[in-house]
């Protein structure tokens, strides 16, 4: 990207933050994971720039950390600003932004400083400690929220025992009631917020039945055979 297109593609975020505000919306998802524009330069494997995009790991940042004063520039200071970020990338799902807290710190902390509100860390599974060797329990959406102070929404494999790309291995997925420990890490304050996604398309009514505590529907793998 030029100079040029990164400026251009900037304004434009811009502008559809400022439009989604003037419709009404009442806050901004960023989505800067899983191997996105945004991700392309947060990632060393894309960002190989030698100019002020790239860089070690905070130069790295500069991209994003653009975009979200863009996007917090039109929108003001009461509208709150959501980031998605991962590890996985779509081209390799065992890649990692970052292999330690201070390296997720060194990610994080620019976004934090530039204006985001919500750090959404994208996983597979909620479940995993994200640095296992810490001895700490805390998933990625845990420690973004320990490492910047912000709030945190937590996203995968809410509701369903496997993650959609181990499916592609053969292995069935099936809907199972995790509440219970998401609301374990929920009532620790480990994050704020629980993003749901395939347990939602399958069953429309999964949150009311979360919320009574019936039993979920079924779930099969015919609905993901269109993709494989
Ligand atoms: C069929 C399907 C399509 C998806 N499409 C996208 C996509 O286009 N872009 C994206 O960033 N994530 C996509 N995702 C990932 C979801 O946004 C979400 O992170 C993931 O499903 C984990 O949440 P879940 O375990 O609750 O489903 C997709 C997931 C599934 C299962």
């Amino acid at each position: 990207m030029t100079e040029e297109d990164i400026a251009d593609t900037i304004a434009a975020y811009a502008r559809s933050a400022a439009n989604a505000k003037a419709v009404g919306f009442d806050g901004i998802a960023i989505h800067g994971g899983h191997g996105y524009l945004i991700d392309s330069f947060l990632w060393a494997e894309t960002n190989k720039r030698t100019d002020r995009w790239g860089g070690d790991r905070r130069q790295r940042t500069h991209y994003g950390v653009e975009v979200v004063k863009a996007i917090r520039t039109v929108i003001g200071d009461k509208m709150p600003i959501s980031f998605r970020f991962s590890q996985w990338k779509q081209q390799d799902f065992k890649a990692q932004l970052a292999t330690t807290p201070d390296e997720l710190t060194e990610v994080l902390g620019p976004l934090a400083d530039a204006g985001v509100d919500i750090f959404e860390g994208s996983t597979r599974y909620f479940g995993r400690a994200e640095f296992p060797t810490t001895g700490s329990l805390l998933n990625l959406a845990g420690w973004a929220k320990k490492l910047t102070g912000k709030r945190a929404m937590t996203v995968g494999g809410v509701g369903i025992d496997k993650g959609y790309y181990d499916t592609m291995a053969g292995a069935q997925t099936v809907a199972v009631s995790n509440l219970d420990p998401l609301m374990e890490r929920f009532n620790h304050g480990e994050f704020d917020l629980v993003g749901v996604g395939r347990s939602l398309l399958h069953d429309p009514a999964w949150a009311k039945k979360a919320r009574e505590g019936t039993a979920f529907l079924g779930f099969s793998n015919d609905s993901l055979k269109i993709l494989t």
